[in-house]
Parts: C-alpha cells; structure tokens; sequence
C-alpha cells in the first residue's frame, strides 16, 4: 500500500488514498494533502484520529445547522430507526413525508402546495428541470423546452445540473455532453462600475434576462437561480431587486421560476427561504414556481432534496394517461429516517427562534472580522446572513493558494476550504461570542499564515490560476 504525505500505510488517510476515489479532488494531488480522517464530530467541532480538533467553518460542505451529533436530532433518528427506517414512497406512504411536505408548504403560506421527494441536491435541480418542461408540453407548448441560467450559477454536477451552471472547471470536461441552455449576466454585485449599487447591477443584470426573454421565451420553459448567493463560484451575492425583477419577467414572459434554495435555504441568508427577501418591506410575498431544497434541511444527517411547486403545475400532470403523470424517482425517494430528521430540523426553527438567534450570531461575527475592513489585502467584504466571504487581491494570491490556505487552516483548527482567492465561512448556526472572536482571530491568523509564506518553486510559480474547488 503506498504512503501517502509521510503516513503510515496503515493509517486511515493512507488506506482512504489506496481505496477511495474522492470527490471534488485531482487524486494525484491528494497525497500532498491527505484527507483529515475523522473520527468524532461534537457541536461545530470535527476530532481526528490524533485527537486534534478542527471547527467546521463550512458546515461540511454547508449541510450541518446545528452541529454535529446534535442530541435532538441524534433522538428523532434513533426512534424512527427502532420504528420505520425506510420503505419505497410509490404506493406507499408515511408520516415524517406527509408531516414534512405539509409543515414546507405551510411555510410559504401554502403557495409551493406540493413536495417532490430525492436524495442529493442535484437530483432536486434534474427533476425541477423535467418538471418544468413537462408542465409546458402537458399544457400544449412542447416548443418551451430551454433554460436559463445566470453567469457563475452552480446547480450540481449530473448532466442535467452541469447544463445549466457556468463554473468552468465543473463543467468544461463535459461539455460536449450537455445540453446547451442560456447564460445571461449574473447580478453579482461586485460587478458594480463607479457609482453603482448592488441594486444598479441588479437592475442591469435583468434587462439582460429581459432582452432574452422579449426574443426567445416561445422557446423557453424555466429560468433557474441561486436566490441571493451563488455558492459554489466564491459567495457571489446579489440584490434582492434582481428577484423582483426576475419574477415580474418570468409572470411577463410566462416562464417558469426556479429558485435553487439547496445552499441558501434553510435559514442560511437570514430567512428561512432565501426568496423570501424578493418581497419589498411592507409588500405582499412574492414566491417562485419551483424551489428546491437539500444541505441544511436534514441537518447534515442524511441525504434528502425536495422540490416544492406550486398547484398548478401539480394540477398540470393530473390525467387519465400516465404518460402524462411526472414518472420520475429514486430508490430512496423520501426516504423515512432524512424526513424525520428533516422534521426535527423545522422543529427547531419553530421552537428556538433559529432565524432571531442567527442575527445576534452574525453580528458578533461581524463585528470580530472588523479589521478585514481596513485589510488592503482582500477585497470585496461581504456577508448575507451567516455567510461571510473575502476575495484575496489577485497579486498576493500564488500558487495554489486555496489548497496552502486549507493546509495553515488546518495548523489553526479550521477546517476550511477556501473557494480560488474566496474565503467564505458558512459556519454551524452555533456561535456564541467566545466562538465568534475565536473563529475570526483564527481566520484572520491563517491569512496572515498565508500571505506571509515566500515562494522559491518557480514550477509552482508558473502554474495557471486554481480552479475554484468548494
Ligand atoms: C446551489 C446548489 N445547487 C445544487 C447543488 C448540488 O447539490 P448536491 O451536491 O447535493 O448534489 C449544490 C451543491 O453545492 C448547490 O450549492
């Protein structure tokens, strides 16, 4: 068995690089940075084999609310192991799905009335996607049948997915496999010229989608977003008016709206759905046609992704040929044990006031990155919710930056993975001001790291820019 980084064969990192093709990883670099093997997770805290601890700055892969092994979910699961673990959701059913679909629509005032079950998020973003396009053709329009996406999007990495997200070294390989959709601006809000708000770019962003819409949405069937935050391109956030604006567009132009809440949900950008923030303060809610929804809705536990839609795209694929019905499944298709846990989480939200807790928690954050503020370094301080992001100035980023950053990361007891010259932090909805000032002190320690090592390996030097790696 080969060594790997100095390991011991027999270690687990060593058997995990013999034996485990990683996801998201160039394998023949994994060696340089050996997977952490973890043993134990306790709150936002992950332990190794050695017994060092690491903080989970991104929620492990942004799925983990409340911490890990947390003590209510740990007991919703084990009573509904010792009851019903699983059973198959076509001509059968079950409670935690039923509670759990009624208890979603219920959240958004019973406008998204219906709740299809799946597992990963991508396998939510395929059926949104089909479910779209078959609303159209059971309703007599089988012409709308492409999608929009927005530049810098990320909805998954199946081949579905991957046509409409626009993160090169995801999709590039693939290409040639994939479907061709429409990639209008992002309203990334870095993108703002001199004496632009967020909102301006906002607002050129949609005349954009309009422009395509007037011209081609005879041919189109959805458009489909990251509602305020694109993730996985480097915590692109935007102005909530390009919601508004992507709604009136999508009712003008009869296409239909998908919001991708699989990262942004939950109550990660302040409200429990992102979209909720479309609405002007005041002003009734605004709502998209499909959502999706996985990560934080089983609490990091177990896989599960929904699509929520509305009634009548329900009542659309109601008939006497089942041809006509939306076919689509899953073995594991809301699955019993990810509902409960699911449920376990809305529990949360209802009984511990999550969304008024997160403020106070983000404040604190925010207040301990203050010196990023005045950081000639980094560029491009944000934060939307419990999410926080820097972009490194392009000139002191070198080689492999994210991968030396994780590496000093790790020396800190962070578990962080910065995305290219991104740092984000997308932490367990946990921090307490002690934790707070930890975490940032340690943040701002590992930049400092970072910046300050000096290069000798010209090869490193010469090596293209990183792709972005979430
Ligand atoms: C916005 C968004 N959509 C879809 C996905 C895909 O989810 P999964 O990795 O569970 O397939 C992700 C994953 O990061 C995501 O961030």
């Amino acid at each position: 068995m080969p060594e790997a980084g100095g390991m011991p064969a027999t270690s687990l990192a060593s058997r995990s690089l013999a034996a485990v093709w990683h996801p998201c990883t160039q394998m023949q670099r994994a060696a340089a940075v050996p997977p952490l093997a973890i043993v134990r997770g306790e709150g936002p805290w992950l332990f190794d084999d050695t017994g060092r601890r690491y903080f989970d700055t991104s929620s492990s892969w942004w799925v983990n609310l409340f911490g890990h092994a947390d003590a209510r979910i740990n007991a919703a699961l084990k009573d509904q192991l010792d009851t019903l673990p699983h059973v198959m959701l076509a001509g059968c059913t079950h409670a935690p799905a039923v509670e759990l679909a009624e208890r979603l629509s219920a959240l958004t005032d019973g406008v998204l009335g219906h709740c299809f079950f799946a597992s990963d998020g991508a396998s939510a973003v395929e059926i949104a996607l089909k479910m779209s396009f078959h609303y159209w053709r059971n309703r007599g329009h089988a012409t709308k049948r492409e999608f929009v996406c927005l530049r810098q999007g990320y909805h998954g990495e199946t081949l579905g997915a991957l046509a409409v997200t626009d993160v090169a070294v995801f999709r590039d390989a693939y290409d040639p496999l994939l479907m061709r959709s429409h990639q209008v601006m992002s309203p990334d809000a870095r993108q703002a010229l001199p004496g632009e708000t967020a909102a301006d770019v906002a607002l050129r962003a949609a005349a954009e989608l309009q422009a395509l819409l007037a011209e081609s949405h005879e041919h189109i069937a959805a458009l489909i977003l990251e509602p305020l935050v694109q993730g996985a391109t480097g915590m692109a956030m935007h102005d909530p008016a390009y919601l508004r604006a992507a709604r009136a567009l999508c009712d003008q132009y009869e296409v239909l709206l998908i919001a991708d809440e699989i990262a942004v949900g939950c109550g990660r950008t302040g409200t429990f759905f992102a979209f909720e923030q479309a609405a002007l303060p005041g002003q009734p809610q605004i709502w998209p046609d499909l959502t999706c929804l996985s990560k934080g809705i089983s609490g990091g536990y177990l896989p599960l992704s929904l699509v929520l839609s509305r009634d009548r795209i329900y009542e659309a694929f109601l008939d006497d040929d089942v041809a006509r019905g939306f076919l689509h499944s899953h073995s594991y298709t809301g699955n019993a044990l990810a509902c409960r846990a699911a449920l376990t989480v809305l529990d949360r939200f209802a009984q511990d006031d999550v969304l008024r807790h997160n403020r106070q928690h983000a404040a604190r954050l925010t207040a301990a990155l203050a010196p990023l503020k005045t950081d000639a370094r980094i560029e491009h301080l944000r934060q939307t919710g419990m999410i926080w992001a820097f972009d490194v100035c392009e000139p002191l980023v070198g080689p492999r930056f994210a991968e030396r950053f994780h590496l000093a990361g790790r020396e800190r007891e962070l578990l962080i993975r910065p995305i290219g010259r991104t740092v984000y932090l997308m932490p367990p909805y946990l921090l307490d001001e002690r934790l707070s000032s930890w975490l940032a002190e340690r943040v701002l320690a590992t930049l400092d790291d970072v910046l300050n090592q000096t290069f000798t390996d010209l090869d490193n030097a010469d090596r293209p820019p990183e792709p972005p790696t979430a």
